[in-house]
């Protein structure tokens, strides 16, 4: 039976959100909500966009889901906020896992968004809140908390435990048994060999901590 679903947004991600829903899953976008401030148009796709301040009454918990997918500024924390108001809220969120992911009975949490050609090895554990772009490769006895975002072709190799709000830029490689820092930032390209500190920005190969703060540039 077809589950309905608002969105959160009507920026790129939210548009890419109602595509894949639409396109690959069992449900059906019925809105999409954006925080009253924002209220800039009625209409998105064909549908509504309501007040965010207003989704209990016009689209209650009790009958529809909830889907927040977000970019990761703000190193996560903007997204952070929209998921825990929406769990406040009562809502129930759903995760979009690809038909052309690769998935291997993972534990996967809420208002996840892993799209295709993802590979998930077997024993490793994904969060709530959790973005997965396309196309990386997370190996086998790992744990991604919650918030994390990865952007697209990152190599995790087995055994690494990526802390809260982490992020990942384009083709980052992760050894194995290495643990990121909880809001570190890891540049694209970068080649992590050691574990890295929270709130940390490592850049380069071998990668090395910047003076700056992740938060001050992402
Ligand atoms: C780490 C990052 C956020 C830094 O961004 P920024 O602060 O705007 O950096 P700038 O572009 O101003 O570059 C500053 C300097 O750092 C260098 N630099 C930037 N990113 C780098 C990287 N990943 N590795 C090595 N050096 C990098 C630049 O060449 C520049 O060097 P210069 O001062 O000698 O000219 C960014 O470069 C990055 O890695 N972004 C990820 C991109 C990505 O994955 N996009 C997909 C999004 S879905």
């Amino acid at each position: 039976m077809k589950k309905e679903v608002v969105i959160f947004g009507v920026k790129d991600t939210a548009e890419l959100a109602h595509w894949y829903l639409t396109n690959d899953s069992e449900y059906t976008v019925v809105a999409f909500t954006v925080n009253r401030d924002y209220l800039e148009i009625q209409e998105f796709h064909g549908l509504p966009v309501v007040a965010f301040e207003d989704l209990t009454s016009i689209y209650p918990p009790s009958q529809y889901y909830l889907f927040a997918p977000m970019t990761g500024v703000r190193m996560n924390t903007l997204r952070q906020k929209v998921y825990e108001e929406g769990k406040k809220m009562g809502y129930q969120y759903i995760s979009y896992v690809s038909s052309k992911a690769t998935v291997c009975g993972n534990s996967i949490g809420e208002n996840c968004f892993i799209l295709e050609d993802n590979t998930l090895q077997p024993f490793t554990t994904i969060g709530n809140n959790v973005v997965m772009w396309s196309g990386n490769h997370i190996g086998h006895h790992g744990i991604i908390e919650d918030h994390v975002f990865f952007t697209s072709h990152v190599v995790l190799s087995g055994h690494c435990h990526v802390k809260q709000r982490a992020w990942f830029g384009v083709n980052a490689t992760i050894r194995d048994y290495t643990v990121i820092g909880e809001g570190s930032l890891i540049g694209m390209g970068a080649l992590v060999t050691k574990s890295t500190d929270d709130g940390g920005l490592y850049l380069g190969s071998p990668a090395k901590k910047q003076e700056k703060l992740a938060i001050e540039v992402y």
